[in-house]
């Protein structure tokens, strides 16, 4: 079993996705933003696990949180780069630039600095499993605006990036794209309407999303894909 590192660990998908690697056999270090008491009341309740925090806006926050994981745990073998900013629903014209900042420091060059921090190890140990989490608004556009689509979008490019030079050392990439997941994320007030926009009829469940990542982790064959989850929304 692995050491895995699941960043936006104190909510909704990255809490679920913990428990659920925790639950497969896995040592979990819980990654917050500003919720330390969240994740560190989760990390309590999972053996061995340990809760790493820090504002993934900050460029060394990355860095910061892997050199925790090693010292508290051991090397990164899973990576679950799922922390992630909204805003509001807006129109290109209404973007503020530090919101596009914002949101592309934590969903995009956060990513990009964990993975930079953890691919090194894992492909001279010849074994790592990369989940970036984006969304399915990297295919659509989605519905809360060209910031968060773009930042997103980059998910997968890096995902691509990195299998080819990784794939052949053990070390696989990959991207789940949720969407209309039921969580702090989904703008207030709309969840209903946009139940009703899916095939099948609901939003999805944070574990729903969880099972999926487990899987990709499970999986040494899968790499450089990207596998929505989305109710049926968008076909890919
Ligand atoms: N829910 C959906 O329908 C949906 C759809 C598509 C994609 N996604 C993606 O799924 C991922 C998880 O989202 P969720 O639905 O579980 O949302 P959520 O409940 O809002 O959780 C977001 C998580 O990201 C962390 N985070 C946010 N800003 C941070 C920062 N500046 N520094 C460090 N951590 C930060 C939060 O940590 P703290 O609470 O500790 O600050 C929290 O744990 C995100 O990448 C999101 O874009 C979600």
């Amino acid at each position: 079993m692995s050491i895995a590192l699941i960043t936006g660990a104190s909510r909704g998908i990255g809490r679920a996705t913990a428990l659920r690697l925790a639950a497969e056999g896995h040592t979990v270090a819980a990654g917050y933003g500003a919720n330390r008491e969240a994740a560190e009341g989760l990390a309590a309740s999972l053996p061995g696990a340990i809760a790493v925090g820090g504002d993934l806006r900050d460029p060394a926050t990355p860095a910061r949180l892997v050199d925790a994981v090693e010292a508290g745990l051991g090397p990164v073998e899973i990576l679950i780069a799922n922390a992630g900013m909204g805003s509001p629903p807006r129109r290109l014209e209404e973007i503020p630039l530090a919101e596009w900042d914002d949101l592309h420091a934590v969903n995009l060059r956060a990513s990009f600095l964990l993975a930079q921090r953890v691919l090194p190890g894992m492909i001279e140990r010849g074994f790592g499993r990369i989940v970036f989490v984006s969304s399915v608004a990297a295919f659509t556009g989605g519905i809360i605006g060209a910031h968060y689509a773009s930042s997103k979008a980059g998910l997968h490019a890096l995902a691509h990036s990195i299998s080819q030079q990784a794939a052949a050392h053990g070390v696989t990439a990959n991207v789940v794209a949720p969407a209309l997941i039921e969580s702090d994320m989904l703008p207030a007030g709309s969840r209903e309407a946009l139940a009703a926009k899916l095939p099948v009829g609901r939003l999805g469940r944070v574990e729903e999303v969880a099972d999926l990542i487990a899987a990709v982790v499970a999986n040494g064959y899968l790499t450089n894909q990207s596998i929505v989850l989305d109710g049926g929304w968008h076909p890919s």
